[in-house]
């Protein structure tokens, strides 16, 4: 029988043949018309996805068509199904085709499909599926929590994936080396990497990835964004107000607070003192609507966090408010002058700029002119006289001399005078 001959021909194919003489012979013996043949092909599908298993066959001469499962159960036999499981499914069985889908691929599906042809010579040929288990967007657990000066531990995590994923850190487009470890749980791989970096408070917000890279996502990869939560102990400032401060003027404190977390309670006090009645209080800002000079004083702003407390204090005086009921502009006024008991202080400068005027000064220059003009008649009167009379000369000297000495007096009453302002001024 012929067909025996040719079955009989491929079965004797013996393994020790090289692969490439192997199907050299087969091709050689399976042109001519009777030699039956299966070819199986590996694949490879993602896990939820669905599976094709083709077997080709050559010419096919109704032989009975097994297909098998890794486990060597019976899932079609010749076109009928065997296993009960309605994930595989025949969809094709022609003389040269027979193919079978498998969908909602599990791992567990893995391994070799056997497709056999049920003749005098059995053959059977092997497709080996593959599952691919591409990884979730990798996760970052905190082992040690980052304070500043301190170091931070960062775990990136991915709990499964076939093959293995390959995880990264990255930060500023840098990738920072971890330390990678591998788990196999069964058919799955779980990742992770870790890293340690010191931390400051400026790292306080700043931006990490972690890359997962894996055969099944085509080039791309799955990130998980981190940023960093820097602990650090609080700062404290109090902006000051501008200028000087006058009773019945409104005080208002902010103190700028730091810190992480942020602290929640900021608290207010005076130093040997408590707070002022009038004061009013919401969280950073500090405020007293009059003042006045028993508001004098240090006044405290502080706050803490886990990390640390911190504190800033601002020293409050207030100035007297005599002659200024519009500070500004300060119009010259003589009031400053003719309240000869009020002494400026030094350290105000509104009081200050104010003896500065320049009414004392027009005031001497009058009285200087006049003195001036006084003189000056006086001469002219002389030399009137002289001209007029020529009569005794020591009888004019004495005269001259008393006039003269009026003119001294005047002088000198003059500068008293002017001396007397100049008190004021200094
Ligand atoms: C199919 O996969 C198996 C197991 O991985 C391998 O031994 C075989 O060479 C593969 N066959 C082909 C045609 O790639
Ligand atoms: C097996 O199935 C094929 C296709 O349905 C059919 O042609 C062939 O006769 C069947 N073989 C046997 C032995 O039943
Ligand atoms: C796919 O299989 C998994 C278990 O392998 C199962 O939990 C899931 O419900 C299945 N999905 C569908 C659509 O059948
Ligand atoms: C000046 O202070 C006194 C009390 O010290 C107050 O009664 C008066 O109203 C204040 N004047 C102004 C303009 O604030
Ligand atoms: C508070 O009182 C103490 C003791 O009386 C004193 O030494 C300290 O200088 C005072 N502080 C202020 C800001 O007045
Ligand atoms: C408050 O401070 C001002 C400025 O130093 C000073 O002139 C005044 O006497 C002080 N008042 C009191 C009550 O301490």
């Amino acid at each position: 029988m012929r067909p025996l001959r040719s079955s009989v021909l491929c079965r004797l194919l013996p393994a020790p043949f090289s692969l490439v003489l192997r199907s050299l012979v087969l091709v050689l013996l399976c042109t001519t018309p009777r030699c039956q043949a299966v070819q199986a092909e590996n694949v490879t599908v993602l896990e939820g996805g669905t599976a094709q298993i083709s077997c080709r066959l050559q010419n096919y001469d109704g032989s009975i068509v097994v297909i098998q499962n890794p486990r060597r159960q019976t899932l079609f036999f010749n076109g009928t199904r065997a296993l009960k499981d309605d994930r595989f499914q025949m969809v094709l069985f022609t003389p040269r085709l027979v193919r079978i889908t498998l969908t909602n691929v599990s791992v567990l599906d893995e391994g070799g499909y056997f497709c056999q042809l049920y003749t005098d010579s059995t053959h059977h040929q092997v497709a080996t599926l593959s599952v691919s288990v591409p990884p979730e967007t990798p996760t970052v657990e905190v082992k040690q929590e980052a304070v500043e000066g301190g170091e931070v531990e960062l775990t990136c995590m991915s709990p499964r994936s076939k093959p293995a994923a390959t995880l990264r850190w990255i930060r500023n487009g840098r990738e920072i080396p971890g330390v990678v470890s591998q788990q196999d749980n069964a058919k799955t791989f779980s990742v992770s990497s870790t890293i340690r970096i010191p931390v400051e408070r400026k790292d306080n917000g700043a931006a990490l990835s972690c890359e997962a890279f894996h055969p099944a996502l085509s080039g791309q990869k799955r990130i998980r964004h981190y940023r960093l939560d820097v602990y650090f102990a609080p700062t404290v400032r109090i902006v000051p107000p501008s200028g000087i401060l006058r009773e019945g003027d409104s005080l208002s404190l902010t103190c700028s607070v730091t810190g992480n977390p942020l602290p929640r309670n900021i608290q207010w006090s005076k130093i040997n003192d408590t707070l002022p009645e009038r004061a009013e209080i919401s969280g950073p800002t500090f405020q007293i609507s009059r003042l006045s000079q028993s508001h004098n004083g240090t006044y405290l702003c502080q706050a803490q966090n886990n990390f640390g407390r911190a504190a800033d204090h601002y020293t409050l005086l207030v100035y007297d408010n005599v002659s200024v009921t519009t500070t500004v502009p300060p119009t010259p006024t003589t009031q400053t002058l003719l309240t000869p008991s009020f002494a400026p202080d030094p350290r105000d400068p509104g009081a200050v700029v104010e003896t500065h005027s320049a009414v004392p000064y027009a005031v001497i220059g009058g009285v200087l002119a006049l003195l001036v003009f006084t003189v000056i008649c006086v001469l002219i009167v002389t030399i009137w006289c002289s001209v007029r009379q020529k009569g005794s000369y020591l009888t004019h000297e004495a005269s001259g001399l008393d006039e003269h000495g009026e003119v001294q007096e005047a002088f000198l009453n003059g500068n008293d005078a002017s001396q007397g302002k100049k008190e004021y001024l200094l």
